[in-house]
Formats: C-alpha cells, sequence, structure tokens
C-alpha cells in the first residue's frame, strides 16, 4: 500500500488522554505550525514537524497542504438525518409562535416525520438520507451518528435502520447507528403511551438486536413525550441487552434526564438547555459527555446550553448538529461551531475539541478518530486560514478546502 506524506500543514488537534477532555483541559490543543503527517492504509503512521519524521519512511506520494490549518475530521455525535420529508411549513408556523411541543402534540412534528417514512419506499428514503449524509461530509465531516425514531414500529424502525446501514456501507463516511424507537408517542398510544413502551422494550429492541444494526439507544424524555421512569425502563433493557445508551435530556423542561444518564452512567446526555446546576454535577461525577446542539436552540430560539458552566463543573462538551426536519434543519459542523463561540461562549479550541475528541467519545469511536495520533485514521480537514478559529470567524461560510477520510481526497473544495 502507498504512504503518503502530508507536508507544510499547520496541524491543530485535541490531545487524547484516553478519556473526554473536561474543564481546563478542553481548552488544550497541540500545535505543529510546521507539520507533516504520513499515513499508510489509511492508519496515521507519524505525526509531528516535519523534519522529524520525514526521514524513516519511504514516501510514494506526497500532498502540499500549502500552510493551511489542518484539523481533524469533524465527528458529528446527533442527528436524525435519515428522514423522508421536510417540514417547511412547520417551520412557518414556529415562526408565527407556535411552539415546537405544541405542533408534535397536535399529531404534526416528529408524527408528520414518521407518517411520511411510512409512506415511502426503502431505495426513496435512502436517497434523501444520502442527499444530508453527503451533504454533512462537504462541511468538514467524517463521523456520523445517525438515528433511528421515525419508525415508531418494529417494521419502520428496522427499515430506517437498513437505510442507516446503507448509508455507511455506500458513502466515505463512519456511520454510528443508534436506535430511537421511543422518540414519540404514536397518536394509536396516545391514552396508553406504557403499552408502546412495553412495545419498544420486548419487541423493537429485540428485533434490533437480533439483526446488529445499532450500537447504541435513545429516548426523548420530555413533558408530553416519555417520562423518566419510561425513559429507566428502556434504557436499562437496552443496557441489557448490550446497548450503549444515551438520552435526549431537558431540551425544553427540566425534567431531570440528566440525572438520569448520571444514574445509568449513560455515554452521552444531549440537549441539556434546561438542565440544572445539582444534574450537571450528577453528570460530572459519572463521567457522562454532555453533546450541546446550539443549531437546536438557534432554530427554536431558545437560550443555550450553559456550556460554559458544564466546562466549570468539569462535564466533557461535545458538539453536534441535531440535524432534522423539524428543529434543527442543519448538516454543517461549522455552523455549529460559530454559534458554541459567538453564543455560548466557548473558545475556538474548547469548540473543536467538542466538535472531534469529546463528539468521538460521546459516540465510541475515539479509538479510531476525533484527534491525530498515530494510529487512529487519517480523517482530517484543510482549513483555509492560520488556525482553526477562522471556522467560527468565517460565518455562514464554508473555510474548507479539502476533506480527507483515511487518508484519501473525499471533497475538494478550493486551493
Ligand atoms: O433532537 N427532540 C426530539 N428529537 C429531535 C427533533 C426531531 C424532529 O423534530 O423531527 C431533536 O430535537
Ligand atoms: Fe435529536
Amino acid at each position: 500500500m502507498a504512504i503518503k506524506l502530508f507536508k507544510n500543514a499547520n496541524i491543530y488537534t485535541p490531545i487524547d488522554k484516553g478519556s473526554p477532555s473536561a474543564g481546563k483541559e478542553q481548552n488544550l490543543l497541540k500545535n505543529f505550525p510546521k507539520g507533516g503527517i504520513v499515513v499508510k492504509d489509511g492508519v496515521i503512521t507519524a505525526i509531528g514537524n516535519i523534519d522529524d519524521i520525514e526521514k524513516p519512511y519511504r514516501i510514494d506520494n506526497t500532498i502540499d497542504c500549502k500552510g493551511q490549518s489542518l484539523i481533524p475530521g469533524f465527528v458529528d455525535p446527533h442527528t436524525h438525518i435519515c428522514f423522508a420529508k421536510l417540514r417547511e411549513s412547520e417551520f412557518e408556523m414556529r415562526l408565527k409562535g407556535v411552539p415546537y411541543l405544541e405542533i408534535l402534540n397536535q399529531g404534526g412534528g416528529i408524527l408528520s416525520s414518521v407518517e411520511a417514512v411510512a409512506k415511502a419506499s426503502e431505495e426513496s428514503l435512502y436517497q434523501n438520507s444520502l442527499k444530508h449524509a453527503l451533504s454533512a461530509m462537504k462541511f468538514g465531516t467524517t463521523t456520523i451518528e445517525i438515528k433511528s425514531g421515525y419508525g415508531l414500529d418494529t417494521e419502520n424502525e428496522l427499515k430506517m435502520l437498513r437505510v442507516i446501514d446503507r448509508i455507511a456501507k455506500t458513502t466515505p463516511l463512519d456511520v454510528v447507528a443508534t436506535f430511537l424507537g421511543a422518540h414519540a408517542i404514536p397518536l394509536a398510544y396516545k391514552d396508553n403511551p406504557d403499552a408502546f413502551i412495553a412495545i419498544v422494550v420486548d419487541e423493537m429492541l429485540p428485533a434490533v438486536k437480533s439483526q446488529n444494526i445499532a450500537s447504541h439507544c435513545d429516548i426523548f424524555c420530555e413533558k408530553g413525550v416519555f417520562s423518566i421512569e419510561q425513559g429507566r425502563k428502556v434504557l436499562e433493557a437496552a443496557k441489557r441487552l448490550g446497548f450503549k445508551v444515551k438520552i435526549h435530556a431537558d431540551e425544553v423542561n427540566d425534567l431531570g434526564g440528566a440525572a438520569l444518564a448520571a444514574e445509568l452512567c449513560a455515554i452521552s446526555a444531549d440537549h441539556l438547555l434546561a438542565a440544572s446546576d445539582s444534574n450537571i454535577e450528577k453528570m460530572a461525577r459519572a463521567k457522562v459527555v454532555a453533546t450541546l446542539l446550539p443549531s437546536t436552540a438557534y432554530s427554536l430560539r431558545k437560550s443555550y446550553a450553559r456550556a460554559k458552566v458544564m466546562i466549570e463543573k468539569n462535564v466533557p462538551v461535545a458538539l453536534a448538529t441535531d440535524c432534522n426536519p423539524g428543529s434543527s434543519y442543519c448538516e454543517s459542523m461549522q455552523f455549529v461551531i460559530g454559534l458554541a463561540v459567538l453564543n455560548m461562549g466557548m473558545t475556538p479550541a474548547e469548540a473543536l475539541v467538542g466538535a472531534t475528541l469529546n463528539s468521538a467519545y460521546a459516540i465510541g469511536v475515539a479509538d479510531r478518530v476525533g484527534s491525530l495520533d498515530v494510529g487512529k485514521q487519517a480523517d482530517f480537514i484543510l482549513i483555509d486560514g492560520e488556525s482553526p478559529a477562522m471556522v467560527a470567524y468565517h460565518a455562514g461560510v464554508s473555510s474548507i478546502s479539502a476533506v480527507f477520510k483515511r487518508g484519501e481526497n473525499i471533497f475538494f473544495n478550493k486551493v
């Protein structure tokens, strides 16, 4: 296999010490201003200042990075990009002041996406999802988590997970699949959500497990959706089957989802707009990653999650797009980083660690991606700027020149 050298790169990478970066450490990056990376079989075999690494290797192919910044590919640890139809009219309703949860309670929102998935052929669901996966890639995402959750019955949840699996097999992206059977209460179970929870636990989870097409399990705990008790039931059952668990927690109301995440040692708790201080402290003690989704707060016009409080309390903060047709129609981790820096007060370094290393930990893939280290995959992006701060600074515009996955150029934007 050919050995490649990427030279003349201004390399910035998080420092992986074997656990997510928390507290002051989230603000630390390693920088090699005259950096180089040697790649063999898609894996980094050397990284550092170019003078230190070039000699011992017989290089087949040299790529000149022309002094641009080189950072790890973004890891987006929370998306719902497997959907069949957009919901533009609902966006207009929200602009007129109708609350997000009210639209859901009227049978729209997530439930209208459920209807669209049920009607869609597997092929059209795949084509639509693929479009969003490739869009994410062009904005620098090289690893992505994708949830089911617009099926809400065994047949359609499995259909979604097969589509997610096909995205994994037909794109250069690494894909982590999450089963989110408990995403909303189907209309037929409106008055008896416990009966639906029983189906999730007794029928859907074992079916997903037997097909081995999801590694994580998630639930939407929210007022009018699923309670903490129902969350505990689903996630404990998932843990028994070997799934890693995570929670849509305290997105609109402080129900105690963050505390449940701590109790269950979840891999992450996501959203947390309304999480209380004491529950954030519980997350810190249980080492649960806080996955924050600022483009959702932006789109719902809500107060942002308190990233700085979480960092101060030693909770590792990850960033994600939450890309979905309702609360956050956004594939761009660059936009998310911009919001994190300008509206949540994170430093550019904290945001970069949140969008790469900590997000890799939030979906259990930090052994392979999330930082630029010997033995990890050569997943990185070139940024047209002196430092990663350019991503937040150059608002609303992609700063990416090129995206590399396992050392291969998968997207090329400009020289
Ligand atoms: O993370 N809150 C629940 N689920 C998604 C939204 C899904 C949708 O509106 O389609 C979220 O915000
Ligand atoms: Fe979500």
